[in-house]
């Protein structure tokens, strides 16, 4: 279960959700400052993706850094009439190299469905951004179950056939492991992302073997290492815990070259 050589180089994604005014900026100027710093031993590409109204900040103050910065999310229209929504363009034009789509939040609150996580993901890919497609079951789902049936069908339906692992990261997170401390055991995260694996180099062969796969769902400090241990885990989607420097730097420390 353990892996002996990482093929792939993981990323550490902090998705920091409706969270954080300008004073807390700090707090990813830290991140920035020790993962750029010389001699720093970072195994892992870094991610943080503010809101929105922090975006082009944090873009400009991380430029020339090894900190990189996305969105959250993205309208799956290039522009036009859609009042409140912003563009994958924008998000680029503020900075952005990613952007998460299909989250389980905004599936659940603004009843996003695979077809639209797919077209959001395109618009990123025609902006010039990573995806970062979020799937994950239920906690009813898991019990029934049908994890690896939901997983797989999300994947399949919420992927565009041009992804690559250039341009596409999947971020597994069990909806019932979000928010809540509880994660799942290390052999069900290998089952789901070895089913996951599969599901993607049948579809999308050499690319699929080199997409990352980020577990996502209750990542802190003490459960990272083992988390990031897992063959198929290739980093880590986090929430809470990317909200303190702290915290965050102790989960990318997990990754080493
Ligand atoms: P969490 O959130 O780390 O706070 O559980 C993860 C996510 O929703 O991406």
């Amino acid at each position: 279960m353990t892996q002996a050589i990482r093929p792939i180089r993981p990323l550490v994604a902090g998705n920091w959700k409706m969270n954080g005014l300008k004073a807390d900026l700090a707090e990813a100027l830290r991140v920035r400052d020790a993962v750029s710093a010389p001699g720093a031993d970072l195994g892992a590409d870094v991610l943080i993706c503010p809101p929105v109204t922090l975006l082009q900040a944090l873009a400009e103050a991380a430029s020339g850094s090894k900190l990189l910065v996305g969105a959250q999310d993205c309208a799956a229209a290039a522009s036009g009439p859609h009042t409140g929504d912003l563009s994958a363009e924008m998000l680029r034009d503020a900075g952005a190299v990613a952007t998460i789509v299909g989250h389980s939040e905004r599936r659940a609150a603004h009843g996003e469905l695979d077809r639209v996580v797919r077209r959001k993901a395109e618009a990123a890919y025609r902006a010039g951004l990573a995806a970062i497609v979020c799937v994950g079951e239920t906690s009813g789902e898991r019990q029934s179950g049908l994890t690896l049936e939901i997983v797989g069908r999300q994947l399949s339906a919420s992927l565009p056939d041009v992804a690559t692992a250039a341009n596409t990261i999947v971020a597994y997170e069990p909806i019932w492991a979000i928010g809540t401390g509880l994660t799942p055991t290390p052999a069900d995260v290998a089952e789901v992302h070895s089913a996951m694996r599969e599901v993607l180099v049948k579809r999308f062969g050499a690319e699929g073997a080199r997409m990352r796969l980020l577990y996502g769902g209750s990542v802190k400090p003490d459960n990272a290492a083992e988390i990031g241990s897992i063959v198929d885990v290739d980093g880590a989607l986090v929430g809470g815990a990317s909200l303190k420097s702290n915290d965050f730097l102790a989960i990318i420390a997990t990754y080493k070259n």
